[in-house]
């Protein structure tokens, strides 16, 4: 007598492309050819994007969902250097780490988002975790334990935009929403420092203008992205036009208590804990 395995379809069924994107089903011949082209094009690139991977319908409820929400959104507007660390005021002020770039945004946080959202129902769910554990072939892999950061959405207006930085965590894995007109690309350098290595002299040139390295990610609504965010400097340059970028970041760790210091967190999103309204 033959058994016959059922896979259910999922909560977040009406937001992923699942024939194209199989994450609800790894062990399957479909699925495992997933993990093994996003981790050979991670490998080769230093990013792996998915086009398509979030439906149009979606898209769109996010995309109004955003602006429903922006007059709550948290704006900042601050320049500092891309370790996001005090400046070292002992070196040349084109030394990178006295170099100032500008980063201004609106930031909405995690509980903001109400929990029926398509992007809020995909994050909890451990089908998603466990596809992005596979691709960077993490033995296990947390959702981010922050109240605000684990999830978020950002907004970038006309004039706004996210300065050459790295990130502190060793990936990132984002979803895009809406493009803009002009501008609003996000730039990066594949392997511009490693964990032994800063290359600040590297560093320098890509800051005062150096493009020759500089790879630019497809920005399509509805792609999600993995990143190497630790060691691939990146930036999103000036929006322009009318559009504003909508985007997300999906926060995760090799911890179950990751979270933002105070410091970052007052930065991001103007507090330090959930809201009370
Ligand atoms: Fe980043």
């Amino acid at each position: 007598m033959s058994t016959t395995i059922t896979v259910s379809r999922p909560d977040y069924a009406g937001v992923v492309d699942l024939d194209r994107y199989p994450i609800h089903d790894l062990e399957s011949n479909g699925g495992m050819m997933l993990i093994d082209s996003c981790r050979k094009e991670l490998a080769k690139d230093g990013c792996c994007t998915l086009q398509g991977f979030i439906k149009p319908d979606a898209v769109k409820i996010m995309v109004e969902l955003a602006c429903q929400l922006e007059s709550k959104a948290w704006v900042s507007d601050r320049s500092h250097n891309v370790y996001f660390e005090p400046l070292d005021t002992t070196v040349e002020p084109d030394h990178p780490l006295a170099f100032q770039v500008r980063s201004a945004k609106h930031g909405i946080a995690y509980d903001q988002i109400p929990e029926g959202a398509p992007l809020r129902r995909l994050y909890e769910s451990d089908d998603l975790t466990n596809f992005i554990a596979a691709v960077l072939e993490k033995p296990v892999l947390y959702r981010s334990a922050d109240p605000l950061d684990a999830l978020q959405i950002t907004l970038f207006k006309p004039g706004e935009e996210l300065g050459w930085h790295y990130d502190r965590s060793e990936f990132s894995v984002t979803v895009m929403y809406q493009k803009v007109e002009k501008g609003g690309d996000f730039e990066y350098v594949p392997a511009l420092r490693s964990k032994q290595d800063e290359r600040y002299e590297d560093v320098k040139k890509v800051l005062h203008g150096d493009r020759s390295r500089i790879k630019i990610q497809s920005s399509e609504p509805g792609t999600l992205a993995f990143f190497h965010g630790h060691c691939a400097m990146h930036r999103v340059t000036p929006v322009e036009g009318a559009i504003p970028r909508i985007n997300s970041v999906l926060t995760y760790g090799e911890h179950d208590n990751m979270r933002l210091n105070d410091l970052t967190s007052e930065l991001f999103y103007g507090r330090t804990s959930p809201r009370r309204d």
